[in-house]
């Protein structure tokens, strides 16, 4: 029998199943022949999923029961071990999207860090397509590769991934013009762009994932700077969960605000020149004077006329002569307060 874990259709030997018992405790398990749950709630056969429907509920040797469901990859990329941050869920769909990842395409992704995007990649591409995937540290492309066997139930024979700098490798892994999609994902990816615009196809997109403001700059400048792309696009997705509940329908209290930025911007054909689209910043690039050069005008912001700018002066002034009188007001009538009088002592 195949081991091969299916994502839908009742459950067989090999399949991973996620299953919510009592106090809605999870337990993740690999369906095995003879294979048992133990809890201190009792023991659940593995034989008593096998054959069954996807979302069964099912009772333990105690009576207890649980909820039997195949863990979605998402479930499973929030789970897995990890060697590095994740791309979280959120994110890797929109990279997807960003990135316009097909079935059949070509995608180089960097660095592999434990696997989550590249699991989500694969699945994109399908077994028409390659991936190729870089990862500088030997022990991160371990738990990477656990984590997409332990998914998938395999290697897929067209994920290739290697050990070493992507700067460095891409020139020998790949022929150049012939890579679809570059996924970077790595705390220098300027570190690695002309080496991807080698090896990008005509019309090829590179994405970067990027955690801070100041990395976003940096990379974009630096695409920029080379004239080989389109000017970049960048955006941030943040997802506020609902609390839907009878008359109770509001935003979740607790949201996760932020995790990266994306940054993406597709290759031109050798020789062509982009048509200038947008005003740019008066500075675009970095130097130790930039210190002094924080400006408005210098970051591309609209900068305050002179008439506004006292507009604005007289608005404080107002405000704050305002709270003056509030407080002196305070002051003279405190001591009618019996509260106040602690106060004053
Ligand atoms: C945040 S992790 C990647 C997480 C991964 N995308 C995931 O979803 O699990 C960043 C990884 O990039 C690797 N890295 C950084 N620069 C690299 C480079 N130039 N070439 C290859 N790997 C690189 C780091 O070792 C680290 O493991």
């Amino acid at each position: 029998m195949s081991t091969t874990p299916r994502l839908s259709g009742p459950f067989r030997v090999g399949d991973r199943v996620q299953l919510t018992g009592p106090k809605n405790r999870l337990h993740t398990i690999t369906l095995r022949e003879g294979g048992e749950l133990h809890t201190h709630h009792g023991v659940l056969p593995h034989s008593t999923l096998i054959g069954i429907p996807d979302g069964s509920v099912v009772r333990n040797s105690a009576g207890h029961e649980y909820l039997a469901l195949r863990p979605l990859l998402r479930d499973f990329v929030m789970s897995m071990p990890r060697g590095a941050a994740i791309v979280y869920p959120k994110d890797a769909a929109q990279i997807l999207s960003e990135a316009d990842v097909f079935p059949g395409a070509v995608v180089v992704e960097a660095g592999v860090g434990s696997g989550a995007l590249s699991l989500w990649l694969l699945r994109a591409i399908g077994d028409a397509g390659r991936l190729v995937s870089f990862e500088r540290r030997p022990e991160f492309a371990e738990v990477a590769q656990a984590n997409v066997e332990t998914f998938l139930g395999h290697r897929p024979p067209f994920w290739d991934v290697r050990v070493g700098d992507l700067a460095a490798d891409l020139p020998t892994a790949v022929e150049p013009g012939s890579v679809d999609r570059v996924i970077l994902d790595m705390l220098a990816p300027w570190e690695c762009i002309d080496a991807v615009a080698e090896a990008l196809t005509p019309g090829g997109v590179v994405l970067c994932y990027i955690a801070t403001a100041t990395q976003l700059s940096r990379v974009a400048e630096y695409i920029r700077n080379t004239g080989l792309f389109t000017e970049p696009d960048a955006n941030e997705t943040m997802v506020r969960g609902w609390h839907v509940e009878g008359l109770a329908v509001r935003p979740d209290h607790r949201m996760i605000a932020h995790t990266g930025f994306l940054l993406w911007a597709r290759r031109l054909a050798p020789g062509a020149v982009a048509p200038e689209q947008k005003r740019r910043a008066s500075k675009s690039s970095y130097g130790d004077e930039d210190v002094e050069l924080w400006t408005p005008g210098a970051v591309g912001d609209r900068q305050i006329t002179d008439k506004n700018l006292r507009k604005r002066v007289r608005e404080a002034q107002r405000a704050a002569e305002g709270a003056r009188h509030a407080a002196s007001d305070a002051g003279s009538s405190a001591g009618d307060d019996p509260a106040d009088l602690d106060r004053l002592d």
